[in-house]
């Protein structure tokens, strides 16, 4: 039996009827008729307390949406993620990154073995590891300490650790620094290696597939400049070299020592894998121990989301929030907002995690959608993006969801650095909220004014409280966020776990290579793109 299509489900219709009402409401008004609105619509979570009050929501809205989520199957969804089926159906793959942060231990099945048993090998080898590199059991070919760790890598193989790191670098140990190159442009990799020493320089190669051109680029570069400084002594890299990768051949043909290699698997997508031994930097720098804390909150969540009824999970609250938004407000897009300033790579990493999830246009079944799926995911810390794109959200023609977030301690108390932030934080989810009326700018604005200076307000947001940004809350944020973007693949009936839509670009990359490379006719292109080659062949230096 065919599955019934999104928009024909009877949420659906509640929700569209429900919307004629709501979409009048005014967010001052519900919360002045409602003053204990703040304490329903918020929910703690160990070190967070997500507010999801200030959204243009009732208590209908959620009934509804969450009723839409039951009409989904989540809840079958969610426990087949968990169980190891093949929720990945274009690449027949299970979807696991949650075994990866069982910190239960609980056996994890797929094709008749429990993952749980390479996943703790891994998490050892990585322990033995980093522990060699901190105390100097494990030095560098000139018999010194290494001080530096480059990752080279690219999108899942480089945001999720490069954010994490960012993130907690107050815990970083003493005397290891950690660097990532991503993009093949020569710049990111010559000024990274101008900084190195190579006898104190870890490289940790980073691709799933191994084959990826930028990172493969970047690593026989990165080779080079090694085999340079050594006389071209090939018996370095064993010092210098490891790789993270599922590509166990490729990772050998490259040079490296598979001894030196940390394994993971299919069922771990790229952009959820720094919990995998893609999170080899993380661990380098904060140590074994923290990068458990980070799996261990990510665990809790995972737990949390697998366990509580829908209206009290945070996770499918927010995805159901954001497809009230995208399906129903038509809101394009969706910003992330963290006031925090290491976690400025925060909106980076989720727009490959949400983007590359969810930019999807058909439906599992392959049928095109005839709804919206996935939002442009954009953002900047604050305070700075106030100072340049808040007047957009502000008084803008467009509705754009927010997502604020703050920790409550700062890791570098000075002076009122803190509280302003805070400060600032807190009053732009009301300056939003409730904007200024046209009544209250003219008590003190001239007439010609009051039009320029008037707030509609009404804008939503969610705010994130964190006690303290610690690995573990940051374990717990991250995997909320992982989880909304699951719900939302499944209400839109979606695979949100391939990326077909990154291979043509690749494909006609290597073509154009090829041709920007040679002097033979430029072949069959519009007229455009041929253009284009021809004019970079004639002027290129
Ligand atoms: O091109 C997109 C992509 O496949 C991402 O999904 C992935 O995270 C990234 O490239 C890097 O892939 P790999 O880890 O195989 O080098």
């Amino acid at each position: 039996m065919s599955k019934p299509r999104l928009t024909t489900l009877p949420a659906w219709s509640a929700l569209q009827a429900h919307f004629q009402n709501v979409s009048k409401l005014h967010l001052r008004d519900l919360f002045d008729e409602d003053k204990r609105r703040f304490d329903r619509f918020s929910l703690q979570f160990n070190d967070l307390l997500v507010d999801y009050s200030k959204n243009r929501i009732t208590d209908k809205t959620l009934k509804y949406l969450t009723a839409l989520a039951t009409e989904c199957h989540l809840d079958e969804a969610i426990q087949k993620m968990f169980s190891g089926c093949q929720t990945n159906t274009t690449e027949h793959r299970a979807v696991l990154h949650v075994a990866l942060r069982n910190r239960t231990n609980t056996p994890v099945m797929v094709g008749g073995k429990n993952v749980m048993l390479g996943i703790n090998r891994v998490l050892e080898q990585m322990q033995h590891f980093t522990e060699a590199i901190h105390n100097g059991v494990r030095r560098g070919f000139t018999g010194d300490k290494f001080t530096d760790i480059v990752n080279i890598g690219i999108g899942g193989s480089d945001l999720g650790p490069h954010m994490v790191t960012t993130a907690l670098k107050p815990y970083w140990k003493e005397g290891i620094n950690a660097h990532f190159v991503s993009n093949v442009d020569g710049s990111d990799m010559v000024e990274t290696l101008n900084k190195l020493n190579p006898g104190t320089t870890l490289f940790i190669i980073a691709s799933k597939t191994f084959t990826t051109r930028e990172t493969m680029t970047n690593a026989h570069t990165a080779r080079r400049w090694f085999l340079d400084h050594f006389g071209n002594n090939t018996d370095v890299i064993k010092h210098h070299f490891v790789a993270v990768s599922t590509n166990t051949a490729a990772v050998r043909d490259f040079g490296i020592d598979t001894g030196n290699m940390f394994e993971f698997w299919d069922w771990v997508g790229g952009r959820y894998s720094l919990w995998s031994a893609i999170g080899l930097p993380i661990a380098l720098t904060i140590g074994m121990e923290n990068f458990k804390q980070l799996l261990k909150g990510a665990h809790e969540m995972d737990l949390h989301f697998r366990n509580t009824p829908f209206e009290k999970n945070l996770p499918v609250l927010m995805a159901m929030i954001g497809i009230w938004y995208r399906n129903f407000f038509a809101a394009t897009s969706h910003v992330i907002l963290p006031y925090d300033h290491t976690l400025r790579l925060l909106p980076a990493y989720l727009q490959q995690a949400d983007m590359e999830s969810n930019g999807k246009r058909v439906t599992i079944d392959g049928e095109s959608l005839d709804y919206d799926s996935g939002p442009i995911i954009w953002g900047q810390p604050g305070t700075n993006g106030q100072h340049a794109f808040y007047q957009l959200i502000h008084q803008g023609t467009q509705m754009i969801p927010a997502d604020f977030m703050i920790p409550l301690e700062s890791h570098n108390p000075i002076g009122e650095h803190h509280t302003i932030l805070l400060a600032n934080c807190l009053a732009q989810t009301e300056a939003l909220m409730k904007g200024k009326t046209a009544a209250e700018v003219a008590r003190d604005t001239p007439d010609s004014l009051v039009a320029h200076k008037v707030f509609p307000g009404n804008k939503p947001s969610n705010t994130i409280l964190i006690n303290k940004l610690t690995p573990r809350s940051l374990g717990s944020l991250v995997a909320l966020y992982e989880h909304k973007i699951f719900v939302q693949g499944v209400i839109w009936d979606i695979n949100s776990f391939d990326q077909w839509g990154v291979e043509l670009g690749k494909q006609l990359a290597g073509v154009i290579e090829k041709e920007l490379e040679s002097d033979t006719p430029v072949g069959e292109h519009d007229s455009s793109t041929a253009g284009l080659i021809d004019y970079c062949r004639k002027h290129m230096p």
